[in-house]
């Protein structure tokens, strides 16, 4: 048992994680998405208000797939995972990213997220993957934080059209250790001091 912070106290042998192969659940992950992002001002619309057919194409029609953790039947988290075609210096081979990132208000803290990038990176083994990407807000400490608890590393610092904040994009190499690539904190450094000259943030 673990005394969090952040959300209730789990039993975290209750915890069942799977792959979900189908939207049959689309209105609780729609629901989850919903209330993990309810108090971050910075989330893009998108996360939040996509539609069943746009969740299918983003994830399923792109060789990806879903992991979602229940506690008591309640769903408290998800991870999707699609193929990604970006070509950048640091997306090594097959690259896949990974998106509608949530873990339930309640239950945040208890390693759900961790455990669901855990799948992410077996997913990313069998599929032969050599590349996970996370992309998220600048100041999503949260996000942050847990992914580089996961061994991803800050590559990039980027301002997309469509959102007003800049976001992070952070990277895993699956068949090399990124820790000691001295060429991302560097490249990452220059990104973000040019972004946010542009950008004035
Ligand atoms: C980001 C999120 C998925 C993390 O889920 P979680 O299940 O609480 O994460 P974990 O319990 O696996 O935590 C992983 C590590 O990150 C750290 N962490 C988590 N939230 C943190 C926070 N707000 N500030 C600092 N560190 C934090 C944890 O302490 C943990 O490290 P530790 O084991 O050394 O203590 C969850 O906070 C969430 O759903 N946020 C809202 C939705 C969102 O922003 N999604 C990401 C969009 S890209």
């Amino acid at each position: 048992m673990k005394e969090c912070n952040m959300g209730q106290l789990v039993d975290r042998s209750g915890i069942k994680l799977e792959e979900v192969h189908n939207l049959q659940m689309y209105d609780r992950i729609h629901e989850l998405l919903c209330l993990a992002h309810k108090d971050n001002s910075s989330v893009a619309f998108s996360t939040t208000n996509v539609s069943k057919e746009e969740l299918e194409n983003k994830i399923y029609k792109n060789q990806g797939t879903i992991f979602i953790a229940t506690y008591n039947d309640e769903l408290v988290g998800m991870m999707a995972i699609s193929i990604d075609k970006r070509k950048k210096w640091y997306c090594r081979g097959k690259t896949a990213s990974l998106r509608f990132i949530a873990v339930h208000p309640d239950y945040k803290g208890n390693g759900i997220a961790s455990e669901l990038v855990d799948l992410c990176k077996e997913w990313g083994v069998k599929n032969n993957l050599q590349t996970l990407i996370w992309t998220t807000a600048y100041n999503n400490e949260a996000a942050i934080a847990t992914a580089e608890k996961n061994a991803f590393r800050k590559a990039d610092y980027i301002k997309f059209n469509s959102v007003q904040h800049p976001s992070i994009r952070l990277v895993l190499w699956l068949d090399k250790s990124v820790r000691n690539c001295w060429k991302l904190s560097v490249y990452y450094c220059i990104r973000k001091y040019y972004v946010s000259l542009l950008n004035q943030v």
